[in-house]
């Protein structure tokens, strides 16, 4: 088979390292892939978001299949125009990656089915948006309706920040035609877990979960980043609270998409926060995760590509999904100054094929130079990876490559996975 997988992240890299593992797979195109990427596919510079491109170069490549990872294409419709030439997609059509692509469409949808998730209100005008935050309760969520590279979420300390925020999403338009109307809603507290699951509409299959660390510096400080590591699975995720999941959130959205007649295939993200009366969710992606994906996919025992393609024929219940009993961990190696301004341009050094680091390295920021040399291109440069038995060997063994990784100005947090250690 050939493959196309739209996107150029850690998350396209650990996509494409699973899929390679199928043995029908001949060939595999990233587009645009990176400078890493390079090493496992072969990369095609054509951007994630140039839809018309990428059909036209599905079409006359003979492509069997595509794997769509970003959320940008897929709430612009790209798997409905591939499938529309006859080239079957992993990732949901238009109508249905709108449970990510607008936040008041999700908070309607879950208000409508009984889904837990904060109290809100939405706005299409500043100024009533201005109105309620006089009196609302403080801390306030404001959140931009649209896409917003994960920028949109604002955490208001005050009426004054809830205020600024108003303004600068919807008066300033700092996200475009993405803040043209907002969310307001009530803060939540308590862990939080991302649950990724496989769904074809019919059945869905939740994978193993995970805990992301947002914050750029230990102890959760400084600024929200894309994702600084990852850990799974998240302890905080107890039978229990799958089981409650399972029950009042994972079936019943997937169930409100279908009634709504946006059946939803693919990926399907639970970003869920573990609150003293239950978990809610605090958002819904439309596919992987990331850096999530970057520790999920490495405990798949199961063949990736075989899982998507029955999630395309809407046979998912006939697939095996299996996942390692044991725990990973990703830390994210980046440019200091990320999420500021940075560097790029440093050579990167890996360890070793035969090494004793046998991570999965998943490469995000990087490109080759003339002579073949990787070379810092981002601000989250790579992901390594480490699986174990335990967790805490998990963390070890990720922290033990970090430190075989070499490019200058790089910076890392040093304590991913550590919260998670703690919970008893
Ligand atoms: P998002 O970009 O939607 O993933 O949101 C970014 C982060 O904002 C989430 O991971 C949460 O930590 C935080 N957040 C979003 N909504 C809420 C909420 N209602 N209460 C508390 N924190 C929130
Ligand atoms: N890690 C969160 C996301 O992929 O949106």
């Amino acid at each position: 088979m050939k493959i196309v997988v739209v996107g150029g992240g850690g998350r396209e890299h650990a996509i494409i390292k699973s899929i390679k593992k199928n043995p029908n797979v001949e060939k595999i195109y990233a587009l645009p892939g990176n400078g890493g990427i390079a090493m496992d596919a072969e990369c095609v510079d054509i951007g994630a978001t140039e839809l018309e491109r990428i059909v036209e170069f599905a079409k006359s490549n003979d492509i069997d299949y595509a794997v769509v990872a970003p959320d940008d294409p897929l709430v612009m419709g790209l798997v409905d125009m591939l499938e529309s030439e006859g080239i079957p997609c992993f990732g949901p059509s238009k109508d249905a990656a709108i449970i990510e692509g607008s936040k008041a469409f999700s908070k309607e949808l879950m208000k409508k089915y009984g889904i837990p998730t904060a109290e809100y209100e939405i706005f299409d005008s500043p100024e009533a948006a201005y109105d309620y935050v006089e009196t609302c309760s403080i801390p306030v969520v404001v959140k931009a309706d649209g896409l917003a590279l994960g920028k949109g979420v604002i955490i208001a300390e005050s009426r004054e920040d809830a205020k600024n925020a108003i303004k600068s999403i919807m008066e300033d338009k700092a996200f475009g035609k993405s803040g043209d109307m907002i969310v307001i809603e009530e803060f939540l507290e308590g862990p939080e877990v991302s649950v990724l699951s496989f769904t074809d509409g019919n059945t869905l299959i939740p994978m193993v979960s995970s805990m992301d660390h947002k914050r750029a510096l230990d102890d959760d400080k400084g600024l929200n980043t894309g994702g600084m590591g990852t850990i799974a699975p998240n302890p905080y995720y107890t039978e229990e609270v799958a089981e409650i999941c399972r029950e009042e959130i994972f079936l019943p959205t997937m169930i409100a998409m279908n009634r709504e007649g946006r059946r939803f295939k693919g990926c399907l993200y639970f970003g869920l926060m573990i609150t003293k009366d239950g978990p809610k969710v605090i958002e819904y992606n439309c596919r992987f995760g990331d850096p999530e994906t970057q520790v999920v996919l490495p405990l798949l025992k199961s063949d990736l590509l075989d899982i998507m393609i029955n999630v395309t024929n809407e046979t998912l219940d006939e697939a095996e999904v299996i996942f390692d009993g044991g725990a990973a961990c990703c830390v994210i190696m980046a440019s200091n100054g990320y999420p500021g301004s940075y560097e790029k341009g440093y050579e990167i050094t890996l360890p070793p094929d035969d090494s004793d680091a046998n991570g999965n390295i998943f490469i995000a920021g990087a490109k080759l130079s003339d002579d073949g040399k990787l070379l810092t291109n981002g601000g989250r440069v790579l992901g390594v990876t480490e699986t174990a038995e335990t967790l805490e060997d998990a963390i070890s063994k990720a922290y033990n490559t970090v430190s075989k990784v070499h490019f200058d100005n790089a910076f890392y947090r040093s304590d991913i996975g550590r919260r998670a250690l703690m919970k008893k």
